[in-house]
Parts: structure tokens; C-alpha cells; sequence
């Protein structure tokens, strides 16, 4: 079977109504990304970051799955498929995705302020001010702040660079180290990328542009695939 790898981004979670960051709308319009994304932000005001991302956390929870989601997962029958994703949603698990590695961390997780590997599901519940981890240490979203290193990345890597198929939905690109994984699959011999509004500097030969929302371009592709696995 090909190695397809996927690299997610806001847009592809955009068709199941969760913000993206940046552009009309987004996120980082709305709020300063210093004020509830970094270490700073938690040192300072902490119930404030807890706000912010108990709300998020409330919006992936009435979030479904999007035909783009479900069609990744369809894809999976034919060929070994890894989604790299920089959403901190569940919704690629959800849908059935088997292999998902969250580069900026899991929104229904959190995790210990002094032991990273000290992780908790949330289930249904949203983080207080004060809540403990098992080990004793203050609760914090599993979230990778602004500032903060990206641990997931070197496992990302590697499984980037045994693609042999690359497909990128609905990221600007603008963020590293996850923005690097394109050039890492150099083995990739074609690369998608779907987005209605395209990313600039995307001129190689390999890279085929599908200008589209996700929730359209993504089944589309996956169908052309599926019809062709060996071509
Ligand atoms: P951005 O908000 O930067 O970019 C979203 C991309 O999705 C844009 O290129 C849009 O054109 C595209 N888009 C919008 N609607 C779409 C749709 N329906 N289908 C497909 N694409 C669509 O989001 P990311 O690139 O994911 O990090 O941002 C990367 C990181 O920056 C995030 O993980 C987050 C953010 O700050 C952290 O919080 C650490």
C-alpha cells in the first residue's frame, strides 16, 4: 500500500462551523494570541486562558465530523494513511481516523504544569482555576502555546518523510515548524493541497492545487484516489 500522509489545518474543521485563526473571522481577530496563547499569558492570567480555551473546548463538543473528515478515514482501505494535524479538535478521531498525531496538542486533554507526560482526558468537564493534576501539580490545557516547543514534530517527521503521497487541507502555512513538513516529504512524488484561498509560494512541479473547501475538494480527491490506488 502508498504511504499518504495528511497535514491538517482550521480550514479542514472550518465545514463543521469551528473558527480558523487567521483572516476574516478568525480567532486571532478577535483575541491577542499573547493574551491567551503563550506561557506568558498563563503566568499572568491564568482564569483568563482557562476561559478561553473552555470555550473552544465547548465548541469542539457540539462540532460533528465533516465530509472531509469522514472521506480521510474511507481513504484508509486502500492506502496506509497518517494525519498530521495542528488542529487541537478531536474530529479526525471522531470520524475514525486510526493514526492522528496532534502537533499543538488536544483541547479535551490536559496535562500537569510540571510533568508534560502527566495527561488527563476531560470527558465532559472544563479545567477551574485550581484543579490539580494526579500528580499534585496545577491543571493546564494540553495545548503547545506560542513560544513553546513542539514535541510531536520529530515523530512528524519521520512519518512526513515516508510519504509517498502528501495531501495539505486547509492550513496557511504560516506557522513552523509544522509549515516545514511539506519540504520534509521530499520523497512525496505528488502533493495536494486544498484550500479555497491558496497559500502563496506553492509553485513546484509536484504540488497540485485543488481550490476548494475542504468538505468538497477532500471527497473529490479521495474518490480519484480510491478509483487509482497504484497509479
Ligand atoms: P489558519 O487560520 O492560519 O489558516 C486556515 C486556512 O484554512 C487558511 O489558509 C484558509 O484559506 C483555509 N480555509 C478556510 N476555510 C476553509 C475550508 N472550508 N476548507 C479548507 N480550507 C479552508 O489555520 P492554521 O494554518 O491551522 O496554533 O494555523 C496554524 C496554527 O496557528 C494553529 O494550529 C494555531 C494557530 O495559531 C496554535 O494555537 C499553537
Amino acid at each position: 500500500m502508498k504511504n499518504v500522509v495528511v497535514l491538517t489545518g482550521a480550514g479542514i474543521s472550518a465545514d463543521s462551523g469551528l473558527a480558523t485563526f487567521r483572516g476574516d473571522g478568525g480567532l486571532w481577530e478577535g483575541y491577542n494570541v499573547y493574551e491567551v496563547a503563550t506561557p506568558e499569558a498563563w503566568q499572568r492570567d491564568p482564569e483568563l486562558v482557562l476561559r478561553f480555551y473552555n470555550w473552544r473546548r465547548q465548541q469542539v463538543r457540539h462540532a460533528q465530523p465533516n465530509s472531509a473528515h469522514l472521506a480521510l478515514v474511507e481513504l484508509e482501505k486502500s492506502f496506509s494513511v497518517s494525519v498530521i494535524t495542528q488542529n487541537v479538535d478531536d474530529l479526525h478521531e471522531r470520524a475514525g481516523s486510526s493514526t492522528v498525531l496532534h502537533l499543538h496538542g488536544e483541547i479535551m486533554k490536559a496535562r500537569s504544569v510540571r510533568d508534560a507526560s502527566v495527561i488527563i482526558d476531560l470527558g465532559e468537564r472544563d479545567i477551574h482555576p485550581g484543579d490539580t493534576a494526579p500528580d499534585g501539580a496545577a491543571l493546564r490545557p494540553h495545548i503547545v502555546w506560542f513560544g513553546e516547543e513542539v514535541p510531536v514534530i520529530f515523530a512528524a517527521l519521520d512519518v512526513a518523510q515516508q510519504a509517498d503521497i502528501l495531501i495539505v487541507i486547509g492550513t496557511s502555512l504560516q506557522v513552523y515548524p509544522a509549515a516545514s513538513l511539506i519540504a520534509a516529504a521530499s520523497s512525496a512524488e505528488r502533493v495536494y493541497v486544498i484550500n479555497p484561498k491558496m497559500p502563496p509560494g506553492l509553485d513546484s512541479e509536484r504540488i497540485v492545487q485543488i481550490q476548494e473547501k475542504a468538505a468538497d475538494g477532500v471527497p473529490e480527491l479521495v474518490g480519484k484516489l480510491l478509483a487509482n490506488p497504484f497509479s
